[in-house]
């Protein structure tokens, strides 16, 4: 098995952006995805790097294709600008967007036919939101996974329209994840046109699939980046490996891999393919605080944010509790401290508070400054 290690450099870069998430980001190229199983050294996934910027995410239930498929939707987001769109089959996808600021839709009804559907899709507005604003689609509340493929086929045909308004020279990356798409891949005539076409407008198709039979399917076996994950059956292994994917040696891996390992197979732009193994996909803690100011931002796991709220009193922190709420785990330095004045808190505990959650002392004075001057005008 070939095994690609990153330069020196590239894995100064890459440990630099892990560790320091908090922190504005310099160069990246690519995803991060995880270390690689023998070198442990970071994976990039470079998207662009790749014949097509499409992926195809393979495993048995269990196997961590939804673990993985959030971690890449929030690096792609954060670190690379990414626009999301996501079609939530099982409403999985909840805290994932939230994180990002997104929008979230729930679908509710049973219409039976895509006339129907892409008749309410363009009535809720959606038609001029996608791709333009990142937003996860929950189909969890449809009846069953006929009107859940029905209800994804209109989505998809809007999808669609809406990338052919895309201007081809100047777009974003979008990536547009659709997470068990076994449900209705092998007869989406849309997805096919989704990974042929998307290229060009900047759109990534992240598919996740159970079904390693979906291999068959031409567009899926051409995926610039298939990721496969521990299989149901030694009949997976052949069907991968008579479409190229597996050779031998890797079916004895595939048998052994534990939740959360992959093996990653890539095709480069430069006629290369890359085939190595990855000991454990590293996902992004979602249950976190995210407070910024002017220039500065951190991310703030929760626990720690409410323990260091509770040192305010009860009253502060169902309030602050609140604000967080409101704003999608989101909070400006500026409107957090102002809701401290207006509680009442005296200066040294909010410094005391902030400090406790990672504020550096500029940010404060400044935010701080702000914050008295609006409590004041609003006065
Ligand atoms: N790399 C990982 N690190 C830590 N936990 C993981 C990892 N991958 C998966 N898990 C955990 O394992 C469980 C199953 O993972 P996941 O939901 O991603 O499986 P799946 O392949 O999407 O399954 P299904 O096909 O049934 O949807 C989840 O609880 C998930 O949090
Ligand atoms: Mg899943």
């Amino acid at each position: 098995m070939a095994i690609w290690s990153l330069s020196n450099a590239r894995y100064a870069s890459s440990s630099a952006c892990l560790d320091a998430m908090s922190e504005p980001h310099g160069e990246q190229r690519g995803i991060y995805i995880g270390r690689t199983a023998i070198y442990g050294v970071p994976f990039l996934l470079d998207l662009h790097g790749n014949v097509n910027p499409h992926v195809a995410i393979i495993g048995m239930t269990g196997s961590g294709k939804t673990y993985l498929a959030k971690s890449m939707a929030l690096r792609a987001t954060i670190c690379d600008n990414y626009t999301l769109l996501i079609i939530d089959w099982s409403g999985e996808y909840a805290q994932t967007v939230d994180f990002i600021g997104g929008k979230r839709l729930r679908l509710s009804g049973d219409l039976d036919n895509v006339e129907k559907w892409s008749a309410l899709v363009k009535s809720l507005g959606l038609d001029t939101e996608l791709l333009r604003d990142s937003i996860c689609i929950d189909m969890s509340e449809l009846r069953d996974s006929k009107i859940k493929a029905i209800a994804s086929k209109a989505l998809l045909i809007a999808v669609i329209r809406a990338m052919h308004e895309i201007s081809l020279d100047k777009h974003g990356d979008t990536m547009i994840l659709i997470d068990e798409a076994w449900q209705s891949v092998s007869s989406s005539s849309e997805i096919s046109i989704l990974f042929r076409e998307g290229r060009k407008y900047g759109i990534s198709m992240v598919i996740t699939t159970q079904m390693a039979s979906d291999i068959n399917n031409a567009v899926i076996a051409n995926a610039g980046c298939i990721i496969l994950f521990k299989l149901q059956n030694p009949d997976d292994y052949k069907l991968l490996s008579s479409a190229g994917i597996l050779s031998g040696h890797d079916m004895e891996d595939l048998t052994g891999l534990g939740v959360g390992s992959c093996i990653v197979h890539q095709n480069k732009k430069d006629g290369n393919g890359l085939h190595f193994s990855i000991s454990h996909v590293d996902g992004i803690d979602t249950d976190i605080v995210f407070v910024y100011g002017d220039k500065m931002q951190v991310y703030v796991p929760s626990n720690k944010f409410f323990n260091a709220a509770q040192a305010l009193g009860d009253e502060a922190k169902a309030e602050i509790s609140n604000l967080v709420m409101d704003s999608n785990r989101r909070l400006d330095l500026v409107s957090l401290i102002r809701l401290l004045l207006m509680l009442k808190i005296e200066r040294p505990r909010i410094l005391e508070f902030l400090y406790s959650i990672g504020i550096d002392d500029i940010s404060i004075v400044i935010a701080y400054e702000k914050a008295e001057l609006s409590t004041e005008s609003a006065k």
